[in-house]
């Protein structure tokens, strides 16, 4: 078995981002917007801070009170639509309940969206004329990537069908010309499928749901799942010491598809900046 280091592939790109942004000298802007004081998306919002630190993107966090209104949030995101500082526009989801997500998602100017979750980034996803592509989904391709594994023609299982993971992955698999298969609750037989696949990509979101019993000999497993367990430790959705016995790559939770996300936000927002300069 290899471990899949998504610390170091993640440095590789926000290297990448960081020359670029130096060496043509860009003046690129994140907006940073979280509502509320939920503990692990302050997490992922100061990591996402950090990233844009470290390569040269300008980061303007807006943290709102719990009780912000729908009204309120989408006056702020029509003013960073309008300001010219702020090339991408990122809101930390989940939102409090009084706010639609899909209501703010889709009042984001898609050229701003750089997460891809407005209906204009995903319907070019689906036909693979990308503007941006979507974080984690695309943090996953270069992880497979990064093993030199062929993706063409490979049986893919994904588990999850979220517009923000499972769906897009999907997507981007069979832009590969990978066989898709998405799993789901419904899904009968999710062991015989899942031990099918050559990729198995598990974003579920429960401790342990992966087990060595549903894992090919070999196969590359990627651990989407980002949950705690009984002891409170963070951990994917992989149950790692029995697979990582069977498969033959696996990727580690924390250090594996986490940082990845974050360093493909720095790509598409570096992306949004330069196709608004054009
Ligand atoms: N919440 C969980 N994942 C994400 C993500 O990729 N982007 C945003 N904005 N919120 C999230």
């Amino acid at each position: 078995m290899t471990l899949i280091d998504g610390k170091a592939v993640s440095a590789a790109v926000k290297e990448r981002i960081k020359k670029e942004i130096e060496e043509k000298n860009l003046k690129i802007g994140l907006a940073v917007v979280i509502v509320g004081t939920d503990q692990a998306s302050r997490v992922y919002v100061n990591n996402k801070k950090k990233a844009c630190e470290f390569c040269g993107i300008t980061s303007y966090e807006y943290a709102l009170p719990e009780e912000t209104t729908e009204e309120q949030l989408l006056e702020l995101v029509d003013k960073l639509n309008g300001d010219g500082n702020v090339n991408g526009i990122l809101v930390q989801l989940p939102l409090p309940n009084q706010i639609d997500e899909k209501k703010i998602i889709e009042r984001i100017n898609p050229e701003k969206d750089v997460d891809a979750f407005n209906a204009v980034n995903v319907g070019k996803i689906m036909i693979g004329d990308y503007s941006f592509l979507p974080c984690t989904p695309a943090g996953v391709m270069e992880l497979i990537k990064s093993t030199g594994t062929e993706i063409s023609g490979k049986e893919c299982v994904v588990i999850g069908r979220s517009n923000i993971v499972g769906k897009p992955m999907a997507m981007l698999l069979l832009h590969e010309n990978a066989t898709v298969t998405v799993c789901h609750s419904k899904t009968r037989n999710l062991k015989e499928v899942c031990s099918r696949a050559d990729i198995l990509v598990s974003a579920v979101g429960k401790a342990g749901f992966v087990t060595a019993d549903m894992v090919k000999e070999g196969a590359l497993v990627i651990d989407v799942g980002m949950n705690r367990n009984a002891e409170g430790k963070l951990c994917g959705d992989v149950d790692f010491n029995s697979v990582k016995d069977k498969c033959g790559f696996i990727t580690p939770v924390p250090g594996g598809v986490g940082p990845m996300t974050i360093a493909m936000l720095m790509e598409n927002t570096l992306r949004a900046g330069k196709l608004q300069s054009l």
